[in-house]
């Protein structure tokens, strides 16, 4: 089997921080989202990995290069434009040829990894495509399926306005080579895409064998920023903690913190789960849980939680916890004058806030 990884969109959605960075490239828990993607395919044993990109391509390539760091060998598969996720399956028909193969969105993060649908697939060389569906709260904002009385999948419908189920089609999907045959028939949807929904319900439509797996653990879909914040923290919450860098003796570690190489914790207080990047300084401060902190930060006499700071910004002086935010690299913040009560920001990177 081959992996594809869809990493062509823009991520307006991710704006101000997807202006100045790919998406994909947003770490959770200090690991961008995309290098999780690649790791959980490789996971599956799967080594050839197309990454099917657009006009962030020059920075996902630099961040991935050929894919050795992951002990997989990448492909490189320009989309002229963001047309869809069936005409990027129709873009990396060459690399794909007629292998079998799993096409993974290269925003989402799915708890325990795709071996064991991988393993069901392999399992079943009589399917045509398995699909992951998961219950959601906001239905209409995804591809829903509808399954029959037999578990099987009746009709699939991209953002309908009055969802038949809870059901969302995660951003998951494996597929054999009739999948071509379905993203050539079909045409593009009311938003002007070709929509990989579309190209299934051909396959179920022409008689091919489509099977859902429902996926019970968290999947989250890291397209905005508070869905990036809950990731982290589900992220976080998994994560084997290690100490490499230097805690003072006046400072308190929680069990559940991992401190890279590098750091240094002087005088402050760590709560878990959180994670503090490579030669991060933090003094006199407070980070409380699911906070990460990437590398080259400085934090001092601040408290900061459940939040997720990029690397090269710093903190200083804030008088108020700073929590549920956001804050993109070579990012200062720092007070001027006033206290306010709390504090709430979504910052792009280069920015420079100075409080009231
Ligand atoms: C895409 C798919 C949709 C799926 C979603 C999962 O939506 O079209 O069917 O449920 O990904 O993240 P988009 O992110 O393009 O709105």
């Amino acid at each position: 089997m081959k992996g594809l990884i869809l990493s062509g969109g823009k991520g307006t959605r991710l704006y101000p921080l997807a202006y100045t960075r790919a998406k994909q490239l947003i770490p959770v828990a200090n690991k961008p989202v995309l290098f999780r993607v690649i790791e959980a395919i490789r996971d599956a044993n799967i080594d050839e990995i197309g990454i099917v990109i657009g006009d962030t391509g020059p920075e996902i390539r630099e961040a991935v290069g050929d894919g050795a760091q992951f002990g997989v060998r990448i492909t490189y598969i320009p989309q002229d434009a963001p047309l869809g996720l069936a005409h990027a399956v129709k873009t990396a028909h060459d690399f794909l040829g007629d292998e079998r193969f799993v096409m993974f969105l290269g925003d989402n993060v799915l708890q325990g990894g795709i071996s064991p649908l991988i393993a069901d697939f392999a399992h079943h060389p009589e399917w045509n495509s398995q699909i992951v569906l998961t219950a959601v709260e906001r239905p209409e904002q995804y591809g829903v399926a509808e399954l029959n009385g037999d578990g099987r999948i009746k009709r699939l419908i991209e953002k309908p306005k009055a969802p038949p189920s809870n059901l969302a089609l995660v951003g998951i999907y494996m597929f054999d080579h009739h999948i071509f045959e379905a993203t050539d028939a079909i045409k593009p949807s009311f938003r002007g895409e070709l929509e990989i929904t579309d190209a299934i319900q051909w396959l179920i439509d022409n008689g091919f064998s489509v099977y859902p797996h429902v996926h019970t653990g968290w999947w989250i879909d890291t397209g905005r920023p508070g869905e990036m914040l809950t990731a982290n923290s589900l992220v976080l919450d998994e994560l084997t903690p290690t100490i490499q860098g230097t805690v003072d003796a006046h400072s308190e570690i929680d069990s559940r913190v991992t401190i890279e190489a590098g750091a240094e914790i002087v005088n402050s207080v760590v709560r878990g789960p959180a994670i503090i990047g490579r030669n991060t300084r933090i003094v006199n401060s407070y980070i409380g849980p699911f906070t990460s902190i990437y590398h080259d930060v400085v934090i001092e006499n601040s408290e900061i939680e459940r939040s997720i700071v990029l690397e090269h910004s710093s903190i200083c002086h804030i008088p108020a916890r700073i929590q549920d935010s956001l804050i993109g690299r070579h990012t200062d913040v720092t007070i001027s004058a006033l206290r306010p009560k709390a504090i709430k920001m979504h910052l792009g990177d280069h920015s420079h806030l100075e409080l009231l």
